[in-house]
């Protein structure tokens, strides 16, 4: 027996369905190819089965509710999930699983996606958030300002601790590991992370908060445990490469309650899937499950600024994500990083607004004048856009500011 799954102009209640809005590239008819997606994602398959009673299609059906030109909306009953044992893992393998494959369907990008309130309910959301790491920092206001240490790896201990003092007294708020650093002989995560803390507690003992955050990427059988030890050792904040560790791990150190500093998400590998804007995972998905299962600030972009491929209008979207108050967990910080120096700081705080970490590896490690003055140059860059002075005004008696103009220019 085959069942219709097009339920075409049909309301489907949010707080009953995950709804996903899918963008198609397909030659075949859509609905065709609409129907193809909701069957193989929910009770159907290639063809017409003997086991599919109607009753299971009626409950577990996922239905196509609406189809505007390549934008599909698909609604999958909350009954299709598996929150508690399966978690995210099991959400992917509907709204993102096997689709991604299918013959009938050239391309296809999921674009975004909404929870009902039974699911967002079993995810813990920031411990922190925004308005947490901004008390840690005693910063309400201003963008904070951050550096990831460079080069992403090769330093020691002592000299990645050097790098993040130095940054500190140029009055950065926050510092980072790379996404490619986490325990290799050169710099060995305890020693890093013990050497770091005393640059933390130095400054502090010098009037300045800072945070760093130590990059705990790792497997999933021994994330919790690594993300204990670096906070005995130390660690303000860890770091989790929400992609390769998948969204679980961020979810189990934000459920874990000895975890008491907050988790900032790398994407690292987020090219593979958001970068074709035909197919692959946009973003705003990626950005809402980060959200949920607990990341207290989150890497999304630099509106199109940048080193890495982004625009300025699905970028805003990202934000807009880390703030949405209908979600019922604490804000995100955003995190703008990625190719920034002081010359587009105006650029990026006109586009984000206030609410917003804004972090230069090379645009602080690349001054001529060395770490210190590059975190100069950067802080004085925020300042400057926060007291609403232009940037080459606030330059003429600004000096770090003003090589940095001068060096690498605005845009
Ligand atoms: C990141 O982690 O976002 C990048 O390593 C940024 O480095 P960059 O500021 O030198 O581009």
């Amino acid at each position: 027996m085959e069942y219709s799954y097009l339920h075409l102009g049909e309301k489907a209640d949010p707080d009953e369905y995950v709804i996903c809005k899918y963008r198609i590239t397909t030659n075949l008819p859509m609905e065709k190819a609409a129907e193809s997606l909701a069957a193989e994602q929910s009770t159907g398959t290639w063809t017409g089965i003997s086991t599919l009673e109607k009753d299971i299609f009626q409950k577990y059906g996922g239905k196509v509710i609406d189809i505007n030109e390549n934008l599909v909306e698909v609604a999958f009953p909350t009954d299709d999930f598996s929150i508690e044992v399966g978690g995210v893992p099991q959400i992917l393998s509907i709204i993102a699983g096997n689709l991604f494959g299918l013959h009938s369907i050239d391309k296809i990008r999921l674009e975004d996606v909404s929870f009902p309130k039974a699911i967002r309910e079993c995810f813990p959301g920031p411990k922190f958030g925004a308005s947490g790491l901004r008390n840690i920092l005693d910063r309400p206001e201003r963008p904070l300002v951050g550096t990831i240490v460079k080069p992403k790896i090769g330093l020691s201990p002592k000299d990645t601790a050097n790098y993040v003092y130095e940054s500190g007294k140029g009055g950065l708020t926050n510092s980072k590991d790379d996404e490619t650093l986490v325990d290799q002989n050169f710099c060995p995560i305890q020693d890093r992370t013990v050497a770091i803390a005393e640059s933390l507690d130095r400054l502090e003992s010098e009037g300045h908060k800072m945070v760093h955050a130590i990059n705990i990427s790792t497997s999933g059988h021994k994330i919790l445990e690594i993300g204990e030890k670096v906070q005995s050792w130390g660690a303000k904040q860890i770091m989790v490469d929400v992609l390769t560790c998948g969204f679980a791990a961020v979810q189990a150190l934000a459920e874990d309650r000895s975890i008491k500093v907050p988790i900032h998400v790398h994407r690292t590998m987020h090219g593979a899937m958001t970068r074709d804007p035909l197919h692959g995972i946009a973003m705003l998905p990626i950005a809402k499950l980060c959200r949920m299962c607990g990341g207290d600030a989150l890497h999304v972009g630099t509106l199109g600024i940048g080193k890495m491929e982004g625009h300025r209008k699905s970028d805003k979207d990202n934000i807009d994500a880390c703030f949405d108050p209908s979600v019922g967990y604490k804000e995100v910080m955003p995190v703008c990083s990625g190719g920034v120096y002081p010359g587009v700081v105006d650029k990026i705080i006109k586009a984000a607004g206030n609410n917003v970490q804004i972090q230069a590896g090379g645009g602080v490690a690349g001054h001529p004048g060395g770490v210190r003055k590059g975190a100069m140059g950067m802080s004085q860059a925020v300042d400057a856009v926060f007291s609403g002075i232009d940037l080459n005004e606030y330059a003429k008696t600004h000096d770090e500011l003003r090589v940095a103009l001068k060096m690498w220019g605005s845009k």
